[in-house]
Protein backbone atom coordinates (compact mmCIF):
# COMPACT_ATOMS: atom_id res chain seq x y z
CA UNK A 1 0.00 0.00 0.00
CA UNK A 2 2.75 2.51 0.92
CA UNK A 3 6.14 3.36 -1.09
CA UNK A 4 8.80 5.47 0.82
CA UNK A 5 6.11 6.51 3.34
CA UNK A 6 3.67 4.46 5.98
CA UNK A 7 1.35 7.93 5.24
CA UNK A 8 -1.88 8.53 3.34
CA UNK A 9 -3.55 11.79 3.06
CA UNK A 10 -7.13 11.52 4.25
CA UNK A 11 -9.28 13.26 2.33
CA UNK A 12 -10.78 15.26 5.10
CA UNK A 13 -8.66 17.79 4.25
CA UNK A 14 -10.52 18.69 0.90
CA UNK A 15 -13.80 19.60 2.53
CA UNK A 16 -14.86 21.94 5.15
CA UNK A 17 -17.31 19.78 6.79
CA UNK A 18 -15.22 17.95 8.83
CA UNK A 19 -12.26 20.32 9.54
CA UNK A 20 -11.55 22.73 12.55
CA UNK A 21 -10.53 25.56 9.97
CA UNK A 22 -11.66 27.25 6.91
CA UNK A 23 -11.52 25.01 3.84
CA UNK A 24 -8.25 24.90 2.31
CA UNK A 25 -8.16 26.87 -1.02
CA UNK A 26 -7.92 25.58 -4.43
CA UNK A 27 -4.45 26.51 -4.89
CA UNK A 28 -3.82 25.45 -1.28
CA UNK A 29 -5.17 21.96 -2.10
CA UNK A 30 -2.76 21.66 -4.96
CA UNK A 31 0.30 22.42 -2.87
CA UNK A 32 -0.63 20.50 -0.73
CA UNK A 33 -0.91 17.02 -3.07
CA UNK A 34 2.36 18.30 -4.83
CA UNK A 35 4.20 18.09 -1.24
CA UNK A 36 2.60 15.01 -0.53
CA UNK A 37 3.55 13.41 -3.90
CA UNK A 38 6.47 14.94 -3.73
CA UNK A 39 7.67 12.97 -0.45
CA UNK A 40 6.68 9.37 -0.98
CA UNK A 41 3.12 9.95 0.15
CA UNK A 42 1.10 8.35 -3.27
CA UNK A 43 -2.24 7.05 -1.52
CA UNK A 44 -5.03 9.41 -1.17
CA UNK A 45 -8.41 8.35 0.42
CA UNK A 46 -11.64 10.16 -0.84
CA UNK A 47 -14.77 9.07 1.37
CA UNK A 48 -17.42 11.56 0.24
CA UNK A 49 -18.36 12.56 -3.17
CA UNK A 50 -17.11 15.92 -2.58
CA UNK A 51 -13.49 14.99 -1.78
CA UNK A 52 -13.24 12.91 -5.12
CA UNK A 53 -14.67 16.05 -7.19
CA UNK A 54 -12.22 18.43 -5.19
CA UNK A 55 -8.93 15.45 -5.52
CA UNK A 56 -10.00 15.00 -9.47
CA UNK A 57 -9.61 18.64 -9.99
CA UNK A 58 -6.46 19.09 -8.27
CA UNK A 59 -4.53 15.77 -10.11
CA UNK A 60 -6.35 17.53 -13.58
CA UNK A 61 -4.01 20.59 -12.30
CA UNK A 62 -1.08 19.32 -11.11
CA UNK A 63 -1.26 16.36 -14.36
CA UNK A 64 0.18 13.95 -11.79
CA UNK A 65 -2.56 11.70 -11.46
CA UNK A 66 -0.32 8.58 -12.34
CA UNK A 67 1.79 9.15 -9.44
CA UNK A 68 -1.40 8.87 -7.12
CA UNK A 69 -2.55 5.82 -5.44
CA UNK A 70 -6.40 6.72 -5.50
CA UNK A 71 -8.47 5.54 -2.76
CA UNK A 72 -12.39 5.90 -3.16
CA UNK A 73 -15.11 4.99 -0.80
CA UNK A 74 -19.18 4.62 -1.53
CA UNK A 75 -20.73 7.50 -0.40
CA UNK A 76 -22.61 9.10 -2.93
CA UNK A 77 -24.04 12.61 -3.93
CA UNK A 78 -27.90 12.67 -3.42
CA UNK A 79 -30.26 14.88 -4.65
CA UNK A 80 -31.12 17.48 -2.44
CA UNK A 81 -28.41 16.78 0.00
CA UNK A 82 -25.42 17.81 -2.41
CA UNK A 83 -23.69 19.86 0.57
CA UNK A 84 -24.18 17.19 3.20
CA UNK A 85 -22.16 14.49 4.16
CA UNK A 86 -24.58 11.35 4.04
CA UNK A 87 -24.57 7.82 4.93
CA UNK A 88 -22.42 5.39 2.39
CA UNK A 89 -24.44 3.17 0.04
CA UNK A 90 -24.01 -0.15 -1.13
CA UNK A 91 -22.73 -0.23 -4.80
CA UNK A 92 -24.29 -0.69 -7.52
CA UNK A 93 -23.51 -0.98 -11.47
CA UNK A 94 -23.61 2.23 -12.35
CA UNK A 95 -21.65 3.87 -9.17
CA UNK A 96 -18.30 2.94 -10.86
CA UNK A 97 -18.89 5.66 -13.78
CA UNK A 98 -20.16 7.54 -11.13
CA UNK A 99 -16.78 7.47 -9.36
CA UNK A 100 -14.54 7.60 -12.31
CA UNK A 101 -15.86 10.92 -13.68
CA UNK A 102 -15.74 12.52 -10.39
CA UNK A 103 -12.38 11.89 -9.76
CA UNK A 104 -11.28 12.64 -13.66
CA UNK A 105 -9.53 9.30 -14.26
CA UNK A 106 -10.12 5.68 -15.81
CA UNK A 107 -9.07 3.66 -12.84
CA UNK A 108 -9.71 3.51 -8.66
CA UNK A 109 -6.29 2.19 -6.57
CA UNK A 110 -8.31 0.79 -3.97
CA UNK A 111 -11.63 0.40 -4.27
CA UNK A 112 -12.88 0.49 -0.66
CA UNK A 113 -16.67 -1.49 0.47
CA UNK A 114 -17.99 -0.22 3.29
CA UNK A 115 -19.25 -3.34 5.15
CA UNK A 116 -22.85 -3.36 6.70
CA UNK A 117 -25.21 -5.99 8.31
CA UNK A 118 -26.99 -7.14 5.17
CA UNK A 119 -24.18 -9.93 4.13
CA UNK A 120 -25.87 -11.15 0.82
CA UNK A 121 -26.09 -7.40 -0.18
CA UNK A 122 -22.27 -7.54 0.72
CA UNK A 123 -21.29 -10.39 -1.26
CA UNK A 124 -22.80 -9.16 -3.96
CA UNK A 125 -20.80 -5.80 -4.14
CA UNK A 126 -17.94 -8.11 -3.63
CA UNK A 127 -19.00 -9.61 -6.51
CA UNK A 128 -19.33 -6.47 -8.87
CA UNK A 129 -15.75 -5.24 -7.14
CA UNK A 130 -14.11 -8.73 -8.28
CA UNK A 131 -15.99 -7.59 -11.91
CA UNK A 132 -14.76 -3.90 -11.87
CA UNK A 133 -11.34 -5.80 -10.87
CA UNK A 134 -11.39 -8.04 -13.88
CA UNK A 135 -12.12 -5.16 -16.43
CA UNK A 136 -9.13 -2.61 -15.50
CA UNK A 137 -10.98 0.09 -14.06
CA UNK A 138 -10.49 -0.90 -10.04
CA UNK A 139 -6.84 -2.54 -9.66
CA UNK A 140 -7.37 -3.62 -5.88
CA UNK A 141 -10.52 -3.75 -2.99
CA UNK A 142 -10.61 -3.29 0.65
CA UNK A 143 -12.96 -3.66 2.95
CA UNK A 144 -13.96 0.15 4.79
CA UNK A 145 -15.15 -0.02 8.76
CA UNK A 146 -13.74 -3.90 8.90
CA UNK A 147 -14.55 -5.99 12.17
CA UNK A 148 -13.23 -9.35 12.48
CA UNK A 149 -16.63 -11.65 11.69
CA UNK A 150 -16.83 -9.87 8.31
CA UNK A 151 -13.03 -11.47 7.47
CA UNK A 152 -14.37 -14.85 9.10
CA UNK A 153 -16.99 -14.83 6.14
CA UNK A 154 -15.55 -13.75 2.53
CA UNK A 155 -17.10 -15.81 0.13
CA UNK A 156 -15.22 -17.85 -2.09
CA UNK A 157 -12.99 -16.13 -5.15
CA UNK A 158 -13.59 -12.42 -2.90
CA UNK A 159 -11.22 -9.79 -4.44
CA UNK A 160 -10.36 -8.23 -1.30
CA UNK A 161 -6.37 -7.18 -0.24
CA UNK A 162 -6.94 -4.70 2.56
CA UNK A 163 -8.86 -3.62 5.17
CA UNK A 164 -9.66 -0.34 6.77
CA UNK A 165 -10.65 1.02 10.17
CA UNK A 166 -10.12 3.68 12.50
CA UNK A 167 -7.01 2.60 14.90
CA UNK A 168 -5.24 5.39 17.09
CA UNK A 169 -3.80 5.70 20.66
CA UNK A 170 -7.49 5.72 22.20
CA UNK A 171 -8.82 3.70 19.72
CA UNK A 172 -7.19 0.36 19.70
CA UNK A 173 -10.60 -2.03 19.25
CA UNK A 174 -9.40 -2.66 15.21
CA UNK A 175 -6.04 -4.88 16.34
CA UNK A 176 -8.02 -7.62 16.32
CA UNK A 177 -9.25 -7.19 13.03
CA UNK A 178 -6.20 -6.19 11.98
CA UNK A 179 -4.58 -9.05 12.97
CA UNK A 180 -7.09 -11.75 11.35
CA UNK A 181 -6.74 -9.53 8.25
CA UNK A 182 -2.79 -10.21 8.52
CA UNK A 183 -3.55 -13.59 8.88
CA UNK A 184 -5.45 -13.61 5.60
CA UNK A 185 -2.34 -11.68 3.75
CA UNK A 186 -4.08 -8.53 3.65
CA UNK A 187 -2.90 -4.69 3.91
CA UNK A 188 -4.06 -2.89 7.12
CA UNK A 189 -4.64 0.86 7.30
CA UNK A 190 -5.26 2.91 9.94
CA UNK A 191 -7.69 5.63 9.62
CA UNK A 192 -7.86 9.13 12.17
CA UNK A 193 -4.66 8.92 14.40
CA UNK A 194 -6.11 12.25 15.76
CA UNK A 195 -9.67 11.65 15.47
CA UNK A 196 -10.80 14.92 13.39
CA UNK A 197 -7.68 16.61 15.14
CA UNK A 198 -10.44 16.62 18.44
CA UNK A 199 -7.44 14.98 20.35
CA UNK A 200 -4.95 17.33 19.46
CA UNK A 201 -7.43 20.24 21.12
CA UNK A 202 -8.85 17.87 24.32
CA UNK A 203 -4.86 17.57 25.16
CA UNK A 204 -3.71 20.98 24.52
CA UNK A 205 -0.53 22.29 25.11
CA UNK A 206 2.04 21.73 22.00
CA UNK A 207 0.32 20.45 19.19
CA UNK A 208 3.77 20.01 17.67
CA UNK A 209 4.75 17.82 19.90
CA UNK A 210 0.89 16.17 20.98
CA UNK A 211 0.48 15.54 17.28
CA UNK A 212 4.14 13.75 16.94
CA UNK A 213 3.49 11.39 19.83
CA UNK A 214 -0.06 10.37 18.65
CA UNK A 215 1.21 10.10 14.92
CA UNK A 216 4.36 8.00 15.73
CA UNK A 217 2.00 5.42 18.14
CA UNK A 218 0.05 3.86 15.63
CA UNK A 219 2.72 4.55 12.77
CA UNK A 220 5.33 2.41 14.93
CA UNK A 221 2.76 -0.38 15.30
CA UNK A 222 3.79 -3.38 13.34
CA UNK A 223 0.44 -4.47 12.53
CA UNK A 224 -0.40 -1.52 10.78
CA UNK A 225 0.61 -0.78 6.73
CA UNK A 226 -0.27 2.37 6.08
CA UNK A 227 -1.99 5.64 8.40
CA UNK A 228 -4.57 7.81 6.52
CA UNK A 229 -3.91 10.97 8.33
CA UNK A 230 -6.05 13.98 7.11
CA UNK A 231 -3.51 17.57 6.48
CA UNK A 232 -4.87 20.90 4.95
CA UNK A 233 -1.88 22.50 5.22
CA UNK A 234 1.30 21.69 3.42
CA UNK A 235 3.14 22.08 6.87
CA UNK A 236 1.33 19.35 8.08
CA UNK A 237 3.30 16.93 5.91
CA UNK A 238 6.58 17.61 6.28
CA UNK A 239 6.23 17.54 10.40
CA UNK A 240 4.25 14.17 10.29
CA UNK A 241 7.12 12.51 7.57
CA UNK A 242 9.44 13.55 10.50
CA UNK A 243 7.49 12.07 12.97
CA UNK A 244 7.20 9.00 11.19
CA UNK A 245 11.09 8.80 10.78
CA UNK A 246 11.68 9.64 13.91
CA UNK A 247 9.87 6.15 14.85
CA UNK A 248 8.51 4.20 17.86
CA UNK A 249 8.37 5.95 21.21
CA UNK A 250 10.79 6.75 24.12
CA UNK A 251 9.51 5.19 27.45
CA UNK A 252 9.34 8.47 28.17
CA UNK A 253 6.97 9.48 25.83
CA UNK A 254 4.83 6.03 26.35
CA UNK A 255 4.59 7.04 29.94
CA UNK A 256 3.41 11.45 28.22
CA UNK A 257 0.73 9.01 26.16
CA UNK A 258 -0.29 7.36 28.59
CA UNK A 259 -0.79 9.65 30.87
CA UNK A 260 -2.94 12.12 28.44
CA UNK A 261 -5.50 8.92 27.97
CA UNK A 262 -6.25 9.18 31.70
CA UNK A 263 -7.05 12.44 31.24
CA UNK A 264 -9.19 12.33 28.15
CA UNK A 265 -9.93 8.85 27.49
N1 LIG B 1 -12.58 8.69 11.19
C1 LIG B 1 -13.25 7.84 10.43
O1 LIG B 1 -14.15 7.15 10.89
C2 LIG B 1 -12.89 7.73 8.97
C3 LIG B 1 -13.74 7.03 8.13
C4 LIG B 1 -13.42 6.94 6.79
C5 LIG B 1 -12.26 7.49 6.32
N2 LIG B 1 -11.44 8.18 7.15
C6 LIG B 1 -10.21 8.76 6.59
O2 LIG B 1 -9.23 9.03 7.59
C7 LIG B 1 -8.74 10.35 7.41
C8 LIG B 1 -8.20 10.91 8.70
O3 LIG B 1 -9.14 10.85 9.76
P1 LIG B 1 -9.76 12.10 10.53
O4 LIG B 1 -10.59 12.88 9.62
O5 LIG B 1 -10.37 11.55 11.77
O6 LIG B 1 -8.55 13.08 10.86
P2 LIG B 1 -7.13 12.94 11.60
O7 LIG B 1 -6.15 12.64 10.52
O8 LIG B 1 -7.20 12.06 12.77
O9 LIG B 1 -6.96 14.44 12.11
C9 LIG B 1 -6.99 15.50 11.20
C10 LIG B 1 -6.73 16.80 11.92
O10 LIG B 1 -5.41 16.78 12.44
C11 LIG B 1 -4.76 17.99 12.12
N3 LIG B 1 -3.35 17.71 11.86
C12 LIG B 1 -2.78 16.84 11.01
N4 LIG B 1 -1.45 16.86 11.12
C13 LIG B 1 -1.15 17.77 12.08
C14 LIG B 1 0.07 18.24 12.67
N5 LIG B 1 1.25 17.77 12.29
N6 LIG B 1 -0.02 19.18 13.63
C15 LIG B 1 -1.18 19.67 14.03
N7 LIG B 1 -2.38 19.27 13.52
C16 LIG B 1 -2.35 18.33 12.55
C17 LIG B 1 -5.45 18.51 10.89
O11 LIG B 1 -5.37 19.91 10.96
P3 LIG B 1 -5.82 20.86 9.75
O12 LIG B 1 -7.30 20.94 9.84
O13 LIG B 1 -5.11 22.14 10.03
O14 LIG B 1 -5.32 20.19 8.53
C18 LIG B 1 -6.87 18.00 11.04
O15 LIG B 1 -7.67 18.94 11.74
C19 LIG B 1 -9.93 11.10 6.82
O16 LIG B 1 -9.53 12.25 6.11
C20 LIG B 1 -10.50 10.06 5.89
O17 LIG B 1 -9.81 10.07 4.65
C21 LIG B 1 -11.73 8.31 8.47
Amino acid sequence: MSDGSKLGLGGHSFIEQLGNDPPASFEEQCALVAVCLDNGIRLIDTTYYQERVALGKVLHRLGRRDEARIMAWNFFRQEGQEDDLVPFTPYEPHHLDVMLRELQTDRLDVLVVHVHADRERLVRELELAQEWKESGAVRSVALGMVEPSYLDDLPEGHPVSAVLAPYNAFKRGAAESFERARALGFQTIALSPFIRGWKLDEIGGDKAHVSDVLLRWVAAQSLVDTVIVSMRRADWVTANLASERRGPLTDEEEAELQRWLARVG
